[in-house]
């Protein structure tokens, strides 16, 4: 063990992205408007991703969207968004009252779709972008853009064009590869979040029909957890230089501990708060406080993928 210190830096970078503790609200989880992204801000959290955001409004899908398990959630609810020109009034106000990082998510089905809600994101204020390449669920976007590694790259590259923020690309676990990463780093990517939701089906035996209306949706929560550890324990390893958010069932200060120690930067949290409420973020923050005092780590930066240098 090393020698303890009197205080610990919880604040990170994630490139140019400075936060004063490592907690992000993942996207699709309460980041829809300002009075919910101020709730979130209080609530203790280092930065906001905005929920999945497409040029035109998205209804989503009917009832049912959300089933709980119990070891953890599908969800299906279709990208149900108001559009970017409709959502950019709530960056604005939000940018207004909340100090933190807000990171808007991005989703489009062809390039010119990404580019011109990119740019409307930047306009209103944000202070990253994320690319949604792996929603699981709607056709023609999120993950089916991101098996499509020359798009995707393409994609990077215009919006790194446009943007003096930086740009992360959140990735599903079938698609962090190292030869589709290599690229990502080409294109200029920044950051890397991972991972989102997997491709997921509830039965009900009674009816003998699909619980969500839209069949499949996408699944989250603890059980993810041992997959997207292994997730961003491959990419550290291959690329000890790209700042990860380690994202899917962090759900309180251990699990927190373990995303970092595979090599996180900062680990997203989503599925959780619907079991414990925004109290989550607090909880972790102080819970990672004290394990790294009593480990004697004087910052996030020095946890972050320490597994690897055992
Ligand atoms: C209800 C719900 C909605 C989501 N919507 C989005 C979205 O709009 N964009 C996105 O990139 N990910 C979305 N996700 C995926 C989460 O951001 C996250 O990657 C995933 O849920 C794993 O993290 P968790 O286990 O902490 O929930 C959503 C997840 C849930 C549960």
């Amino acid at each position: 063990m090393l020698n303890k210190p009197c205080t610990v830096d919880m604040k990170v970078c994630l490139k140019s992205l400075h936060l004063i503790n490592p907690t992000v609200l993942t996207s699709g989880v309460l980041g829809v408007s300002y009075s919910l992204m101020k709730r979130v801000e209080e609530a203790g959290a280092g930065a906001i991703t905005t929920k999945t955001i497409t040029k035109e409004p998205r209804e989503g899908y009917w009832n049912p969207v959300f089933v709980d398990l119990g070891y953890g959630y599908v969800n299906a609810i279709g990208l149900r968004n108001p559009g970017v020109d409709v959502f950019r009034e709530e960056i604005r106000r939000a940018k207004k009252i909340i100090r933190i990082p807000i990171i808007g998510s991005v989703g489009g089905r062809d390039l010119d779709e990404f580019v011109y809600v990119a740019e409307e994101m930047l306009e209103a204020g944000c202070d990253s972008l994320e690319l949604n390449l792996s929603c699981p669920h709607v056709s023609g976007y999120g993950g089916d853009i991101g098996s499509d590694v020359e798009l995707t790259s393409k994609i990077i590259k215009e919006v790194k064009s446009i943007s003096e923020k930086p740009v992360s690309a959140k990735l599903s676990a079938s698609h962090a590869k190292k030869n589709f990463i290599e690229k990502y780093i080409d294109a200029g990517i920044d950051i890397i979040a991972a991972i989102n939701t997997l491709r997921a089906m509830v039965v009900n035996i009674d009816s003998m029909t699909p619980v969500l209306s839209n069949i499949v949706g996408g699944l989250s929560g603890p059980c993810i957890r041992p997959i997207a550890l292994a997730v961003i324990y491959d990419i550290h390893r291959e690329f000890p230089d790209i700042p990860l958010i380690g994202v899917g069932g962090v759900e309180d200060w251990m699990s927190a501990v373990e995303m970092i120690l595979v090599g996180a930067s900062a680990v997203g949290i989503g599925s959780a708060i619907a079991k414990k409420g925004l109290s989550i973020f607090k909880e972790i923050v102080k819970g990672l406080e004290k394990y790294m005092e009593e480990k004697g780590f004087r910052s996030v930066k020095d946890l972050t993928g320490y597994i690897h240098r055992n």
